[in-house]
């Protein structure tokens, strides 16, 4: 039979496969409240403008709330031939209040109601993120605090090169994070007008009030042009770039989180909770919550392609290629959240090894960087000159098995003889560290700084 929205001009109903490539029901179903919140706007103000009679309207808003109810409470049945959740729910609504329910698509369009109804569902998940994020950088905060002065080993190449602080590697992730959430902010900022009254792509002949539901909806405004209303999706894809960006993120984290944790560096316990074991290897605890979120940035990176392609082609206005924004776009935030949460747990959890830190700090030649420095301070060398003679330092503990700091001052002297015992102070990591104390440095004073600064930030 044909389609009770459009039957007038179609003698036949769809094929089978038709309707499989051409519903959207079985996931834009996650956007009914939003769609109902946005009919219920809508018909408000086709009441206040004198469009609909006023009890028709009172009429549909109060069924719209029993189709809310419907499907909050798992009583309500979708289907598949009513494509998606737009006429899934206003077919069930004529059925409950009647004839009137077919004013409510008066001056408007699923063009723009779908696109109203993806804002919203997004603008959510923007709130979302910020909130996952702010939970994370308090985990973090709560590891910087605890750990500001403790040691471990900077890298860069993955190859010993200066001692940091814990506090300052924590640190790092927390302005990361930062600039994360004030991504999602701004994309939220830009993305908050209201496509509602674009209609089908030109405007309509009604006298709507878009003011209104704009404001209704909690818009800025409503968007300027009717047909970049219904064609744009770049909230969508600024919430997965964003979301890609910070994925990447949380994937360095747990990159470093899976060395930190393996029997050969020993920087940190994850906790059982975050952990899981092997079925045949009695020994292991594996960290496969940090290996997961590693991935993820996989599907969210994915989705955030996916959807980049869908559009890149699509002439003005609406075509029926941006129904693929939704899988993709839910499915990337979903797992954003999860790996925001799960990250975020990881970290509350996880005890560092302060004594591998410390261990593994003071060992590589860590601080041959503060004996140039020293010489340079000191003997007022250059640079340059200070760079080679503490190289061949290096070279000469390496010949003899040890450490820098288990040179004698004869062997240093072999190399440089204006060197003095004083020297040795600046060998030690917690020395080194402590003595890093320019603007952003790793120094404990100015770990604590920043630590002061985000506590403010984030209460
Ligand atoms: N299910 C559609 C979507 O997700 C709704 C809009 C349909 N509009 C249309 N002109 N067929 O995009």
């Amino acid at each position: 039979k044909a389609n009770t929205m459009w039957g007038g001009r179609f003698a036949a109903g769809p094929d089978a496969i038709m309707e499989a490539i051409n519903a959207s029901i079985s996931f834009d179903q996650r956007m009914a409240r939003q769609d109902i919140e946005g009919s219920r706007a809508h018909a408000a103000m086709l009441a206040a403008t004198g469009i609909v009679d006023g009890s028709d309207v009172e009429a549909i808003r109060e069924g719209l709330l029993t189709v809310l109810s419907e499907i909050e409470g798992g009583t309500f049945t979708y289907s598949a031939a009513l494509e998606d959740i737009h006429m899934n729910v206003e077919s069930r609504l004529t059925e409950i209040v009647g004839p009137a329910a077919g004013r409510l698509h008066t001056a408007r369009s699923r063009n723009d109601q779908v696109a109203t109804d993806f804002k919203l569902w997004v603008r959510d998940q923007m709130d979302a993120a910020i909130t996952g994020i702010e939970a994370l950088q308090r985990a973090l905060l709560g590891q910087a605090e605890a750990g500001a002065d403790w040691v471990m080993p900077g890298f860069t190449h993955l190859q010993t090169a200066q001692p940091v602080t814990w506090g300052h590697h924590m640190m790092a992730y927390v302005e990361m994070l930062g600039r994360d959430a004030s991504r999602f902010r701004d994309a939220r900022t830009r993305m908050n007008t209201s496509p509602l009254g674009a209609a089908a792509l030109a405007g309509t002949s009604f006298p709507i009030d878009r003011d209104m539901t704009s404001k209704a909806l909690g818009f800025d405004r409503p968007a300027a042009n009717s047909l970049d209303a219904v064609a744009d999706r770049d909230f969508a894809l600024e919430f997965l770039s964003a979301a890609s960006i910070c994925a990447m993120h949380l994937s360095r984290f747990a990159e470093e989180l899976v060395i930190w944790s393996s029997a050969q560096f020993r920087f940190v316990a994850l906790s059982d909770r975050f952990s899981t074991g092997s079925s045949i290897m009695p020994q292991k605890k594996n960290p496969d919550a940090a290996e997961l979120i590693r991935a993820k940035i996989g599907r969210i990176f994915g989705a955030n392609v996916a959807l980049m392609t869908v559009m890149k082609g699509l002439p003005l206005a609406y075509s029926k290629d941006m129904q693929e924004d939704k899988e993709q776009t839910f499915d990337a935030a979903d797992n954003l959240m999860l790996a925001l949460a799960a990250m975020e747990g990881m970290v509350r959890d996880m005890e560092a090894n302060v004594a591998s830190l410390e261990a593994a700090a003071a060992s590589g030649f860590s601080t041959a960087t503060d004996l140039a420095d020293w010489l340079v301070r000191t003997l007022d060398m250059p640079f340059r000159e200070a760079h080679h003679v503490t190289g061949s330092l290096v070279k000469l503990a390496e010949d003899k098995g040890c450490d820098l700091p288990d040179l004698t001052l004869a062997d240093m002297r072999s190399v440089h003889g204006d060197i003095t015992q004083a020297v040795f102070d600046v060998l030690g990591v917690h020395n080194s560290v402590a003595s890093r104390v320019s603007y952003g440095g790793t120094a404990p004073v100015r770990v604590r700084e920043q630590i002061a600064q985000w506590r403010a930030e984030l209460g």
